[in-house]
């Protein structure tokens, strides 16, 4: 049975930085040592509200970027839409203000050994981690291109810097505010055909992601996305963000994406269930 991610810690963390970008925050926070613990495809799970908030779940959100080093011990860098109560609240905090934070949670893209032909392919925030993956990835030698979407220019996050991390990026928008007009999955084919892509590696919605493992079927390469299932805990108590996977004997499971993901291997997951059980499926390892 798996459990919590062994070097998730809580901590009160410093908001030392929270910056508006197109329709996001940037946000920095001093979390100390849980930043050395940080993978690319972690996330961390934030209390919001305030002590007296009625909001009991804490609100997940995907590691941009995490750094050991520094006057402040460890930071770790969110991309958070201010969507709906939680997240208001949250963006809305000035630096110096405290948060109680979980992480890092779940599980961690891997990293091939020899350097291949990576693409990362990202859906509005669910650029967030692929910045941080792209670092990593260069350093092992891979190459790496990169396919940001979403569906008006506002709503695409590339950060000057994170573009200096790619071999190419493309940008699509479903409107044409900005690159090319259409989805991801528009120009992942070319791409993959003209960089010999090995891996696709994706974050995003659900449909996305589904979209991405389709092409990633039918030009056979592997495919490891970073899941958005709702959830509640984040600690694989509640079983809120369970979905059906295939494990390594072809049985469907109901797996518990904040513990045995976000990151899963994008072949395995039974998409497009619309939270139905399949048939056959056994309950969560
Ligand atoms: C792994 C992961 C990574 C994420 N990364 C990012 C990121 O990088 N940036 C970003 O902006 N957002 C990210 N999100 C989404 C982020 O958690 C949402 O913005 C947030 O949950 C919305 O919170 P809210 O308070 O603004 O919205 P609200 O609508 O007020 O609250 C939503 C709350 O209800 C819960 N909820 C909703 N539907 C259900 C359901 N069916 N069953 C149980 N609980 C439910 C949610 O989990 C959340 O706690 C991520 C989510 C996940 C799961
Ligand atoms: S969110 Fe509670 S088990 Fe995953």
């Amino acid at each position: 049975m798996t459990g919590i991610n062994r070097k998730a810690q809580q901590r009160d963390v410093e908001i030392i930085s929270n910056k508006k970008v197109g329709a996001y925050h940037h946000m920095v926070f001093a979390a100390g040592e849980m930043a050395a613990f940080a993978r690319p495809g972690n996330f961390v799970a934030i209390s919001v509200g305030g002590p007296n908030s009625s909001m009991i779940l804490r609100r997940a959100f995907a590691i941009y970027r995490a750094s050991d080093r520094g006057q402040y011990g460890g930071t770790i860098e969110l991309v958070v839409a201010p969507h709906g109560q939680g997240s208001k609240w949250l963006t809305s905090l000035d630096i110096h203000d405290r948060v109680n934070m979980v992480g890092p949670l779940g599980t961690h893209f891997g990293i091939p050994t020899e350097p291949v032909s990576a693409l990362l392919v990202g859906g509005g925030y669910g650029s967030a981690p692929l910045f941080g993956l792209a670092e990593v990835l260069k350093e092992r030698g891979c190459r790496v291109d990169m396919v940001l979407g979403a569906s008006v220019a506002g709503k695409i996050y590339a950060p000057l810097e994170g573009k200096r991390s790619v071999n190419s990026l493309t940008v699509t928008t479903e409107d044409g505010s900005a690159g090319i007009k259409g989805r991801v999955t528009d120009v992942l084919p070319s791409l993959i055909e003209k960089n010999q892509s090995e891996i696709i590696y994706s974050c995003g919605p659900m449909g996305m992601l589904q979209a991405v493992e389709e092409v990633s079927q039918r030009h056979q390469t592997m495919h490891l996305c970073a899941v958005e299932e709702s959830m509640a805990c984040g600690i694989g108590i509640c079983m809120t963000c369970v979905l059906p996977v295939k494990d390594e004997k072809g049985i469907i499971k109901m797996t518990r994406s904040c513990i045995d993901g976000p990151v899963m291997d994008g072949e395995r997951v039974i998409w497009g269930s619309s939270r139905a059980i399949p048939e056959g499926t056994w309950g969560a390892p």
